[in-house]
C-alpha cells in the first residue's frame, strides 16, 4: 500500500549512550490504571517490579477519568449485553473474543480494586451507585467522588503501590528505546532520568519482559482532553522496535470538552457523558435539542455519532462550540453529583446551575495502538501493551464510554499471569544496528498539533489528509540535539504519520474515522490496518476480519 509520500522516521531516538544501568525482574513504563493494576498483579506473583514514570506517578490520563468504569455489577444486567454495546460501538471491527474476555473478567477485577481500598458511589442501601452513559444500554458505569472516578483509582493503586517495598518507581524518567536480546527478545530499555544522584541521564533497565502502559496521543491534537504527556511515547518506540500497530485512525473525539478562554492550554477540562446520562441536553445557539432525530439514543448515541452531530452545527453556524444545559438537574444535585465539573466551569465564570456550558469535540482516546494478543504480547516477545497504548480488540472502531479503565483493569492483569508463566533469565542486549537516529526540534509540537486538527481530525478527506502529510513531511526534515521535548515531539511526529497513512488509505467512514468524500462504512473496509516500520520507512498491510 502507497505510503510513499510520507516522511521517513527515525528507528531510534538520538540520545547519548547509557551512563548507568540496573536490573529488574520486570519493567513497566507507565502509572495509570494499566500500568499499576500490572505492578500490583506481577508482585502477586512474587516477581520484582521497577516502573518508571515519565513525569510523577499521577500525572497520567487515568486521574482525569471522569465518568467510572463499566461493569455487569446489577443482576438484571449481563456480560452478553455489555458485549453488545461494545460491539455496536465498536462498528464491526471489534474483537469478540477480546469483547467477552473484557466483559466477563471485568466485574471482578473491580471487585480486586474494592478490597484494594477504591471506594465508589454507593446508594443508600449500600449498593454500588450505577450510571449510564452513550451507546450503553443497561446503567452499568460505577463512579467515585461524583465524577472523580479516575482520581480515585489512581488513588487507591498508588497507595498499594507505595506500601509495597519491591516495587521501585523511577519518576522523571522518558523512555527512549527497547533493548532486544540477540534472539530479538526484548530485554530492557534505554531512559532519560531528570534525577539527582546516580541514576540521572540516559541509563538502560534491563528486564526480563517489558510492560508498555504509557496511554495515549492526544497531544498530536491542538485541543484534547489528555493531559500534557500523553505523547504517543509507547506506540512510537514500539514501532521504532519493529512492532505491529494497528487501528491508528480510531482516535475517538468526546463531544464534550469545555471552551473556555481562561484555559490557555492543549488540554481542554472534560465535562462527563455521564451529566448527558443523568439528563443534561445539547442544544444550539437557538436552543434546539439538535441531536433528537438524528439517532434513537439521542445525545446518549455513541461518541462518534455525538462528535458529527456537534460537527455539523459547528460546520453550519461558524460558530466554536454548542451548548450543554444542565440547568435542569438543579444545584443540589449537580454540585454533589459533578463537584469536578461544577469546580472547573465555576473557575471560567460558567455556572452549570443557571448558565449554558459552552462545549465541543476534542481528541479524548486512541482506540488503536501496538497490537496485542489476548495475553496482551505484542508481536516482539517479551513486550507487553496494556491501556490507552495498545490495541486488544476490545474498542474496534469507536470505544464504548468508560470501558477504558475497565480493560486496563482486566489486561493488566491477564500479562501478570503471563509473565508468570514463562519468564526466561535476563539477556544482554544485541549491539543496536539501527543507526545513530535522529530528532526534531520541540517547535514541531505546536505546529503538528495545529495540522493534525485542521487536517486529520474529526473530519478527514483526501485533500486535507494530503495537506497534513505535506506538512508532517517538511517538519520531519528538521533536526535538534537530544533533549525530553525533542525526543516527545519526535514521537508525536511519528504517531502522527502513522495515523494520517492509516486516515489516507481507509476510504470509508467508520466509528470514529469520518472520512468527507467516502461517507458511508464499506464491507471491503471490514478489517484492520497494519503498520510497522521497515528501515526508516512505514510498512502499511489490510487485515481482512475472518
Ligand atoms: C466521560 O466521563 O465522559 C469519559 C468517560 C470515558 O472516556 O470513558
Amino acid at each position: 500500500m502507497d505510503v510513499a509520500d510520507l516522511p521517513e522516521l527515525p528507528r531510534r531516538l538520538a540520545a547519548a549512550e547509557p551512563g548507568w544501568n540496573e536490573t529488574t525482574d520486570v519493567l513497566v513504563v507507565g502509572s495509570g490504571v494499566a500500568g499499576l493494576t500490572a505492578a500490583l498483579h506481577l508482585r502477586e506473583q512474587g516477581l520484582h517490579v521497577t516502573v518508571v514514570t515519565k513525569v510523577n506517578i499521577d500525572d497520567g490520563s487515568t486521574r482525569w477519568a471522569q465518568g467510572g468504569i463499566a461493569a455487569v455489577l446489577d443482576p438484571l444486567d449481563t456480560p452478553a449485553a455489555h458485549a453488545n454495546d461494545t460491539e455496536i460501538a465498536g462498528v464491526g471491527l471489534c474483537d469478540p473474543e477480546a469483547v467477552r474476555v473484557l466483559v466477563e473478567e471485568g466485574p471482578a477485577r473491580v471487585r480486586e480494586l474494592i478490597r484494594l481500598g477504591a471506594s465508589f458511589d454507593r446508594n443508600s442501601d449500600g449498593s454500588l451507585m450505577l450510571t449510564r452513559e452513550g451507546g450503553h444500554r443497561a446503567d452499568r458505569i460505577i463512579h467515585a467522588g461524583g465524577d472523580a472516578t479516575g482520581a480515585e483509582v489512581q488513588r487507591a493503586l498508588h497507595e498499594a503501590v507505595h506500601r509495597d517495598p519491591w516495587i521501585r518507581l523511577v519518576e522523571h524518567a522518558l523512555v527512549l528505546d527497547l533493548l532486544r536480546a540477540p534472539d530479538g527478545r526484548a530485554c530492557g530499555i534505554t531512559l532519560h532520568v531528570l534525577g539527582e544522584g546516580s541514576e540521572d541521564g540516559v541509563g538502560a533497565i534491563l528486564a526480563r519482559a517489558v510492560v508498555l502502559a504509557t496511554g495515549g496521543m492526544g497531544q498530536i491534537y491542538a485541543s484534547t482532553t489528555n493531559p500534557s504527556v500523553s505523547t504517543g511515547d509507547g506506540v512510537a518506540l514500539a514501532l521504532r522496535a519493529g512492532a505491529v500497530v494497528t487501528d491508528v485512525e480510531f482516535v475517538q473525539f468526546h463531544p464534550t470538552s469545555f471552551v473556555t478562554s481562561t484555559v490557555n492550554s492543549v488540554q481542554r477540562p472534560l465535562i462527563s457523558e455521564a451529566l448527558r446520562g443523568e439528563g443534561a441536553h445539547l442544544v444550539d445557539e437557538t436552543g434546539k435539542r439538535f441531536m433528537v432525530g438524528q439517532h434513537e439514543l439521542a445525545e446518549l448515541a455513541p461518541r462518534d455519532v455525538v462528535a458529527k452531530g456537534i460537527h455539523r452545527v459547528l460546520r453550519a453556524t461558524g460558530a466554536d462550540h454548542v451548548y450543554l444545559d444542565a440547568r435542569h438537574l438543579g444545584r443540589e444535585f449537580l454540585e454533589q453529583r459533578f463537584p469536578t465539573i461544577v469546580a472547573s466551569t465555576r473557575a471560567a465564570g460558567v455556572d452549570p446551575a443557571t448558565e449554558l456550558i459552552p462545549v465541543a469535540p476534542a481528541a479524548h482516546y486512541a482506540s488503536g495502538g501496538v497490537r496485542t494478543d489476548l495475553q496482551g504480547r505484542t508481536s516482539i516477545p517479551g513486550l507487553y501493551a496494556c491501556g490507552e497504548v495498545a490495541c486488544t480488540g476490545v474498542h474496534g472502531a469507536n470505544r464504548l464510554a468508560s470501558n477504558s479503565l475497565l480493560e486496563g483493569l482486566v489486561f493488566a492483569k491477564r500479562i501478570a499471569d503471563d509473565i508468570a508463566r514463562e519468564l526466561p533469565p535476563q539477556a544482554e542486549p544485541a549491539p543496536d544496528t539501527a543507526g545513530p537516529g535522529w530528532v526534531v526540534p520541540p517547535d514541531v509540537r505546536a505546529e503538528l498539533q495545529r495540522s493534525m486538527t485542521r487536517g486529520a481530525g474529526v473530519l478527514r478527506s483526501a485533500d486535507s489528509l494530503d495537506a497534513t502529510a505535506k506538512e508532517l513531511a517538511r517538519l520531519a526534515e528538521q533536526r535538534d540535539t537530544p533533549r525530553n521535548a525533542a525526543w516527545e515531539a519526535t514521537n508525536l511526529l511519528t504517531v502522527a504519520t502513522v495515523l494520517v497513512a492509516a486516515a489516507r488509505t481507509r476510504r470509508e467512514t467508520r466509528g470514529c474515522h469520518w472520512r468527507e468524500d467516502f461517507p458511508v462504512a464499506e464491507d471491503e473496509w471490514r478489517g484492520h490496518l497494519l503498520h510497522t516500520l521497515d528501515r526508516a520507512r512505514l510498512h502499511q498491510s489490510f487485515e481482512e476480519m475472518a
